[in-house]
């Protein structure tokens, strides 16, 4: 988890895949589809969101109880040790509705922290089919009131979401290969901070000039070999590493590692959303595992902006 942690401790994103103004909350198509599941909940229903991240989804519910004047009471909980409270400070127009909720950092949905037949409505977005299915869905079905309802939107292989992760991990691997583009900086910045010690000037010393210029050859001819797209996904990546290089200093190498954990978080958040795209496969897994409980299950393609988003589960007691 400390790949999340790390994440949403340093972001005010509100959630994990959207920046700009997506970064905000959800609004348009997405905040339709879950006000319509918030439309026929008793006024002091007890309401959860498992995997909330930085909470987008609790405080989208938390908007709503405050429009429609209910009295929900509204959960959050996250297997990262989150910190949405902190983030959540810096954007006054969400203080008032954060207050409401009750967030539960480092408490994975495997194991909820409820009584039996206490909930009314579980709602996630991209986070149950993070966990361990097997573990969470009992969870659900032994927390949910007789009645109640569990949806979920979860990652699908066949959107452009998964598509685009599959291509930005193809290029992180071709950089962190043994020997690969990363290695290489590395051994050149440890060069540097030593030119340096001996107080000379990198851009002086022949075998700096040679390593970078075999570098640049090997960019180059990565680059030759990739589509547009991954491409674009190697300037992203590739770029703060390049910016050590072009105006070298002693110190780069510290922050070299540290950007290099940071791309191995957010590699290894990306590979958590491949692994819990919903395939044929994995999907037949969760009716089995809701079924046999006596539960009904029923699937939906969402789209947003016309656009295949995301799968939606809506399971009851049937
Ligand atoms: C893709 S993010 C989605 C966060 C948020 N729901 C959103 O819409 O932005 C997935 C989240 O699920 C959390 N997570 C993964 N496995 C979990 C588990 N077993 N129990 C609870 N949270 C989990 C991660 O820590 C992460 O915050």
């Amino acid at each position: 988890m400390e790949h999340w942690t790390a994440y949403w401790q340093a972001t005010t994103s509100l959630n994990s895949f959207a920046e700009g103004e997506a970064a905000t909350g959800y609004q348009g198509d997405l905040a339709h589809f879950w006000q319509t599941q918030l439309a026929d909940l008793p006024t002091d229903a007890l309401i959860a969101d498992l995997g909330t991240g930085n909470g987008a989804l609790a405080l989208l519910v938390a908007g709503q109880r405050q429009s429609q004047q209910k009295n929900w009471r509204i959960l959050a909980l996250d297997a990262a040790a989150i910190r949405p409270q902190q983030s959540l400070a810096q954007q006054p127009r969400y203080a008032k509705l954060a207050a409401v909720i009750r967030f539960y950092p480092q408490v994975a949905m495997e194991q909820l922290p409820f009584a039996r037949q206490s909930m009314d409505l579980l709602i996630s977005q991209f986070a149950l089919e993070y966990s361990k299915l097997e573990l969470s869905l009992a969870e659900a079905v032994r927390v949910l009131k007789p009645g109640g309802r569990l949806v979920a939107i979860m990652h699908s292989h066949e959107t452009a979401l998964a598509n685009d992760s599959a291509l930005a991990l193809s290029v992180m691997a071709a950089l962190n290969a043994g020997n690969g583009i990363l290695d290489r900086i590395q051994q050149l910045l440890q060069l540097v901070t030593h030119l340096y010690a001996q107080q000379q000037l990198p851009e002086q010393n022949a075998g700096f000039l040679q390593a970078n210029r075999q570098l640049m050859a090997q960019v180059k001819h990565y680059q030759q070999q990739i589509s547009a797209a991954e491409a674009d996904w190697f300037q992203y990546l590739f770029a703060p590493f390049a910016a050590l290089l072009f105006q070298p200093k002693a110190e780069n190498s510290q922050q070299f590692l540290l950007l290099r954990q940071q791309l191995g978080y957010y590699r290894q958040r990306l590979a958590d959303q491949q692994a819990a795209c919903i395939t044929p496969l994995r999907r037949q897994l969760i009716d089995k595992l809701l079924q046999q409980q006596g539960w009904q299950t029923s699937w939906q393609e969402l789209r947003v902006e016309g656009e295949l988003f995301g799968l939606t589960l809506t399971s009851f007691a049937g």
